[in-house]
C-alpha cells in the first residue's frame, strides 16, 4: 500500500475508519505548493473541527508511515481511477474504481493562475530590484512582496481599469524600494497601454536615486521618484487620480489620505503599517479601560482604532470605503487596506463619535487633527 500511495500521481488520498491510538477521525491528504515549494497537505478532522498540517515532500514517506497502521480504510484517488484498501481480521483487501476526477490537479493554494503579473512574464525592472532573478522567477525571499504587489494591482485594475481618462496621475506615498510602484506603471503602461503619470515619494536619497535610475534605464516615461517628506514637503499639485501608500510609516499614511482628501482624488489604496500613535498617546478613561490592560492588546487594539479612525473619516469626507484583508495573513501581518472611491460630497456624520472616544481615551490621531485644523 504505502509503495503505491508513494508512485501514484494521486489527487487526494482520504484515511478513514480510525482505529485504537489514532488521534483524528479521518485525514485527507492532497499534493500543494506553498511559496513555490512542494508540500503535502493534511486536513485532519476530529469532530466538528479540522486541523492543517503541512508537510514537506521529503516528508511525506515518515508521515504516511506514521499514519498507515492507526486506519483501516485508505483511498488513494487518481485521475480516474480511485484504489481502496481495506484491512480487517489481519487481512488487506485491495480494490479498484472508475472516478471522474481531472488530470490537472491544481497544486497552488495560492491562486499562482489568478496573478495579474504572471512569473517568467519580462518585466525587467522586478530584475533590477531583486524581485525577480535573470529568469523572472521569483526570488524566494522575496515571494511576500510579489504577492502583495500583484494582488494590489489587481485591486487598483478592478477599480481603475476602467477609468476612461487620456492620462492616469497616481502618487505612491512612502514607496521605498517601490516594487509596488515600478508595477503599477508597468501595469498600466506596459501591459494597458495607457498613459500615465506617476510619482513615488519617499525620504530615502539613496533609494530615491536608484529607481529614478531603473526608471531611465528602461526608458519609463513619465514615472518618477522624488525624495520627501510627505508630512512636510510640497506635493505633486496637479489633478491627481490615484493615491496608494504600502506600508508607509505610522502617520505617513495619515498625511498621504489627507492629501488625497485635499485634492479630491478619486481613489484611494492604502495599506498602513507601524500605527504607533494612538498606542503612545491612549489612556484608560472609559468602558473598554481593559484592552488597554496587556501590552499586545493594547498595541492591536490601538492599530485597529487608528484605521477604524481613518476609515470613518474617510467616509466622512465623502468617500466609500472597503476595509479588506488585501492578502493573506501568512504573506504579510499587516495586511488591512482602507480601500476608498469619493462618491459623494462631504457629510460628517463619524466625527462626533470619533471626538467622543478621542475625549473618553485622551489619544492622538493625526489624520484627525489634520481635519479639523483645515475646517
Ligand atoms: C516599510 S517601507 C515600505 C516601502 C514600500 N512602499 C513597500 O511596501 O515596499 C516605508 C517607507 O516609507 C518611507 N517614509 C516614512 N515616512 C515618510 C515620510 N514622512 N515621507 C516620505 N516617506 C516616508 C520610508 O522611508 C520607507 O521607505
Amino acid at each position: 500500500m504505502k509503495n503505491e500511495i508513494l508512485n501514484t500521481r494521486f489527487v487526494k488520498i482520504t484515511l478513514s475508519s480510525p482505529k485504537n491510538g489514532a488521534q483524528y477521525d479521518k485525514i485527507s491528504i492532497r499534493p500543494v505548493i506553498l511559496k513555490g515549494k512542494d508540500y503535502i497537505q493534511a486536513e485532519r478532522f476530529k469532530e466538528s473541527k479540522v486541523f492543517h498540517l503541512n508537510v514537506e515532500k521529503n516528508a511525506f514517506n515518515e508521515y504516511i508511515d506514521g499514519l498507515l497502521p492507526l486506519y483501516s480504510q485508505v483511498c488513494i484517488f487518481t485521475a480516474g481511477k480511485t484504489i481502496t484498501y481495506f484491512s480487517g481480521k489481519g487481512k488487506v483487501k485491495r480494490s479498484e474504481s472508475k472516478n471522474n476526477l481531472k488530470g490537472e490537479v491544481n497544486l497552488s493554494n495560492d491562486r499562482e493562475k489568478d496573478y495579474i503579473l504572471k512569473e517568467g512574464e519580462n518585466i525587467p525592472p522586478l530584475v533590477d530590484l531583486g524581485v525577480f532573478t535573470p529568469d523572472f522567477k521569483v526570488v524566494k525571499s522575496k515571494y511576500d512582496k510579489y504577492k502583495q504587489i500583484n494582488r494590489f494591482v489587481e485591486l487598483i485594475d478592478d477599480e481603475c481599469g476602467k477609468l476612461e481618462k487620456e492620462e492616469i496621475s497616481i502618487l505612491d506615498f512612502g514607496c521605498g524600494k517601490s516594487y509596488l510602484t515600478f508595477i503599477i506603471y508597468y501595469y498600466f503602461a506596459k501591459v494597458k497601454g495607457k498613459k500615465v503619470k506617476i510619482i513615488g515619494y519617499d525620504l530615502k536619497k539613496d533609494v530615491v536615486e536608484n529607481c529614478n535610475k531603473i526608471a531611465q534605464k528602461y526608458g519609463y516615461e513619465n514615472l518618477e521618484f522624488v525624495v520627501a517628506d510627505v508630512k512636510k514637503d510640497v506635493l505633486y499639485d496637479r489633478e491627481i487620480d490615484v493615491v496608494v501608500s504600502l506600508h508607509a510609516c505610522d502617520t505617513a499614511t495619515d498625511y498621504a489620505l489627507y492629501y488625497a482628501i485635499s485634492k479630491n482624488v478619486k481613489h484611494i489604496f492604502s495599506v498602513p503599517c507601524c500605527q504607533h500613535e494612538i498606542n503612545l498617546s491612549i489612556k484608560k478613561g472609559g468602558d473598554m479601560d481593559c484592552l488597554l490592560k496587556y501590552g499586545i492588546i493594547k498595541e492591536r487594539v490601538s492599530a485597529l482604532l487608528t484605521d477604524s479612525i481613518r476609515a470613518m473619516i474617510l467616509e466622512d469626507m465623502g468617500y466609500k470605503v472597503d476595509v479588506i484583508e488585501f492578502v493573506d495573513l501568512a504573506h504579510s501581518p499587516k495586511n488591512l487596506m482602507l480601500r476608498a472611491k469619493k462618491t459623494r460630497e462631504v457629510k460628517l456624520v463619524n466625527a462626533e463619535e470619533i471626538e467622543r472616544l478621542q475625549l473618553t481615551y485622551g489619544f492622538e490621531q493625526t489624520l484627525f487633527k489634520l481635519i479639523k485644523d483645515k475646517k
